[in-house]
């Protein structure tokens, strides 16, 4: 082994080669390959069931029925927040869950823990409460207190953003821009990703999967081939986060809509895929001026189109989530 490969490995977190996996004849992750690094943050999106936690669970072993293999670096210590957060003690006190003592060390800094605590909007008399008249809110928000007083160097969450507050969620976000580590995360919140991560991993569906560098907004432009989008500008519509009113549930229309959005992206993305590549054949330039301008005319609704129809998916399904 030469440096380089020395320095390598100790940077490596995983690497993932050929990867796949199949539900009942369905392909759910197709021959994906990766590699995590040391301080990568990296998002993972999709639409539901697309695989993600499957993806997750993959790379940290605890799936083990799998195609290809997964080489995991040396000293990995994870911490992980899973979609069904069933990690807390209810009989316990809140700081009981989050400290065994008086103190706590956070990113290495050494805390008294009721004063970490009200830094999760826990005041001291509710952190000497029982777990179980916390409400859903509150324990989501311990979960993410006792998260980062675990020792770790990966830091993996399955969707945190679900029903966490307005401050919460920016409290997050300010923990996780000082979190040294590598972090992994599933998230439907747009903003939330642009400010934390630095590469997307996408479940796209039918096992495949993309790597795009950036975040949510860098995946939407990157998708789209460059050769033909340089007069394209996709602008999400970007709102300042708002406080949330009460979480709604889907009306019978919207939940239509959003099972039928997948298929919809797919065939829209095909019909692009298609022209696109007529696009690319020198031969499509030869003939009559005006069917080129007319097809790169089309590739630009199309463009639009997709980028439209994510977006209207990714806000139906955080609605879907915040009331489930
Ligand atoms: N152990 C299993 N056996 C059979 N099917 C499974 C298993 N685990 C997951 N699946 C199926 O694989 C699909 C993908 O599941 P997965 O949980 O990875 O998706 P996801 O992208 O995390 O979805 P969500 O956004 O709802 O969390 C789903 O259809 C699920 O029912
Ligand atoms: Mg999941």
């Amino acid at each position: 082994m030469n440096l380089t490969d020395a320095e390598r490995s100790g940077k490596l977190v995983l690497e993932a080669k050929g990867i796949g996996c199949t539900f009942d004849g369905l392909k759910l992750i197709d021959n994906f390959s990766t590699v995590i690094m040391r301080g990568d943050r990296i998002g993972i999106i999709g639409p539901n069931g697309s695989g993600k936690t499957t993806l997750i669970n993959i790379l940290l072993g605890t799936m083990v029925e799998h195609e290809g293999s997964v080489r995991r670096g040396t000293k990995l210590e994870v911490a992980y927040f899973d979609q069904h957060r069933a990690q807390l003690n209810d009989e316990k006190s809140v700081v009981e869950n989050v400290a065994d003592g008086e103190h706590v060390t956070v990113n290495g800094i050494k805390r008294h823990v009721i004063g970490y605590l009200e830094d999760f909007l826990f005041p001291p008399d509710r952190a000497r409460m029982p777990v179980k008249v916390l409400s859903g809110g509150e324990r989501n928000r311990l979960l993410l207190a006792k998260l980062f007083t675990l020792p770790s160097n990966v830091i993996v969450m399955d969707e945190p953003t679900n029903d966490l507050d307005i401050d919460t969620l920016e409290l997050l976000e300010e923990m996780l821009m000082e979190y040294k580590g590598t972090v992994l995360l599933v998230s439907h919140d747009r903003e939330f990703l642009n400010n934390i991560v630095t590469s997307t991993i996408v479940c796209e569906g039918g096992g495949r999967i993309g790597e795009y560098v950036g975040g949510y907004d860098d995946w939407l432009r990157q998708r789209v081939p460059d050769a033909v989008n340089r007069k394209v500008k996709i602008t999400g519509r970007k709102k300042p986060r708002q406080k949330k009113e009460g979480p709604r549930k889907l009306t019978f229309k919207e939940n239509r809509e959003i099972e039928a959005l997948p298929a919809m992206i797919e065939s829209v993305e095909a019909e692009h895929a298609g022209l696109y590549k007529k696009l690319s054949d020198p031969e499509f330039y030869k003939g009559d001026g005006s069917r080129v301008a007319e097809a790169k005319s089309k590739i630009e609704k199309l463009e639009k189109d997709i980028a439209d129809a994510y977006e209207r998916w990714a806000l139906l399904d955080r609605i879907s989530k915040e009331s489930a």
